[in-house]
């Protein structure tokens, strides 16, 4: 519920006068206070309870309100409503760095989170991605190990370039992500100068029941721009909030961030056959082989009322899709099909999804009942299904429209290789075809500063060596830089104390 515009005056949360916010009750001036004194109880209760837990990863961000608009015709590869040429979808977008927790500074390197909501004629549809067009893994069960291995230690509390690069270096699919992360997306200026990606493959259905599998590139408008290491170093002792206050403060003054929507499209059939597994989430597909086909523009519009109602209890999900849009056999996605929605009831509550913020602007006839703090209910309508009360329910049977085949014995396995598969060749043509001068520079300096912040013994012998596997000049380049600066210094004289 958003503020009323009157200003009553302060009441209880039962709505009577509040008798003072200012003095507690006392037997006299410098007596003790009494238990009695209801409004001063309940003010202290409540305030201890005003902290939910933050996010497990993605903690601190922020966000905006904005309309996303479909302005050419993609009708030919989904039937979704909110992509048929011509409609308007009012979202939200919430934008986050990963490992930090909620306070940290916004300008620490790191993958950024791309996450929207689109309030859509067929309910919410929610697409949670990030700055990168990859991950780090391509199988969920590693997923909790990852983000520890970014966050803290658990003797000290502190973070630790040794335990990131040991992790990296004991699962090379990560190095695409890594790569794209010690390069210039690692510090990107703002919010809104960078670009936006779905990452997973996802499916999408026609309204003739064909399907095929996309990638979405959210392009910004603003142009991509970076800090660099002194800047971002800098900024987070200045201003630790520089991209929250950024986005807040474009909106306030009328500066309207906008991002346009392509996405790469792969016939359903072609996905088997493709030279990268085409569901392997460390990959990219070839923008020659699936060019970009333009869908839209989001538009950023409106910042919260409220920071804590609109963006902390915001609940974005994979899981969240509507009719046209389907997952894949992204074994990721399908870890994080099911994530979200769990950390939410725990963070935020059961009954997440009746708060405003996440709230479909469409009817909901849910059998999902009761719990804490439910708001919304059904009367006296029959709680059970199917039923003769008139109440209605689904029935869909046989086979899905967002499906796909599987078959085979259940087996703990890496995916199937396609022929080029391999952790090193992407990574690689990134670093030779897609980087300049400028940024391989960059990229030298920055992976050789952190592997000499901490890192020892063997994991640093791995971590040049995967980088020499990236790519060979680079990583000659890295190791060179790393000798030459840990080459022992003069002994100042004292010797051990
Ligand atoms: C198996 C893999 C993954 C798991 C289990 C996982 C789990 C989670 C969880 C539990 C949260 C906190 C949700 C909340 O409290 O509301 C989260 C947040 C987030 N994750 Fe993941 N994640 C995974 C992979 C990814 C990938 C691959 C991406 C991007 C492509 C991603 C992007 C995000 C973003 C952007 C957020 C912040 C959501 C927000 O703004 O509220 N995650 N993740």
């Amino acid at each position: 519920m958003a503020p009323k515009s009157s200003n009553p005056p302060s009441t209880t949360g039962a709505g009577a006068p509040a008798v003072s916010d200012r003095n507690s009750l006392s037997i006299g001036p410098n007596g003790p206070i009494l238990l009695h004194d209801v409004h001063f109880l309940e003010q202290m209760a409540h305030f201890n309870r005003e902290k939910v837990p933050e996010r497990q990863p993605h903690a601190k961000g922020s966000g905006a309100f904005g309309v996303f608009e479909t302005t050419e015709d993609v009708s030919a590869f989904t039937k979704a409503a909110m992509f048929q040429k011509g409609a308007a979808t009012e979202m939200l977008a919430r934008f986050s760095t990963v490992a930090g927790e909620m306070g940290s500074p916004d300008t620490w390197r790191d993958v950024r989170g791309f996450s929207l909501k689109f309030y859509t004629s067929e309910g919410n549809y929610d697409l949670v991605g990030n700055n990168t067009p990859v991950f780090f893994l391509r199988d969920p069960m590693k997923f909790p190990h990852f983000i520890r291995s970014q966050k803290r230690l658990p003797d000290s509390g502190l973070r630790d370039n040794h335990m990131q690069w040991d992790f990296w270096t004991l699962n090379p699919e990560s190095a695409h992500q890594v790569t794209y992360v010690m390069g210039d997306r690692g510090l990107p200026r703002s919010w809104r100068n960078m670009n936006g990606y779905g990452s997973h493959t996802y499916m999408w259905v026609n309204k003739g029941g064909e399907k095929f599998w996309v990638k979405y590139h959210f392009h910004t408008n603003q142009g991509m721009k970076f800090f660099t290491n002194e800047e971002a170093a800098a900024m987070a002792g200045s201003d630790a909030d520089f991209h929250r206050r950024d986005l807040f403060e474009a909106i306030a003054a009328g500066k309207h961030p906008s991002w346009t929507l392509s996405v790469q499209i792969m016939p359903y059939d072609e996905a088997k056959s493709y030279r990268f597994n085409p569901f392997d989430l460390t990959k990219i597909w070839s923008h020659e082989d699936y060019p970009l086909v333009k869908v839209g523009t989001m538009r950023l519009n409106r910042n919260p009322e409220n920071f804590f109602a609109q963006i902390e209890q915001a609940a974005f999900s994979p899981g969240n899709t509507v009719p046209g849009i389907g997952l894949s056999p992204d074994k990721m996605l399908l870890g994080r099909a099911f994530a979200y929605n769990d950390a939410q009831r725990n963070r935020i509550g059961a009954n997440f999804h009746q708060l405003p913020v996440n709230r479909p602007k469409v009817p909901v006839n849910t059998f999902m009942f009761d719990g804490h703090m439910a708001f919304e209910h059904s009367g006296n309508k029959p709680v059970y299904a199917p039923n003769s009360g008139g109440r209605a329910w689904s029935d869909e049977t046989g086979p899905v429209d967002n499906g796909w085949e599987a078959d085979g014995e259940m087996v703990r396995a890496a995916y199937t290789l396609h022929a080029d598969d391999d952790d090193f060749s992407q990574p690689g043509a990134l670093v030779r075809n897609v980087m300049d001068d400028a940024q391989r520079d960059r990229l030298v300096n920055q992976v050789s500063g952190s592997l000499l912040g901490g890192v020892k013994g063997e994991v640093l012998a791995r971590a040049l060596d995967y980088w020499k596997k990236i790519d060979a000049k680079v990583g000659k380049r890295i190791e060179d830089k790393v000798h030459a600066k840990a080459a022992p210094q003069p002994a100042e004289g004292m010797g051990e104390r």
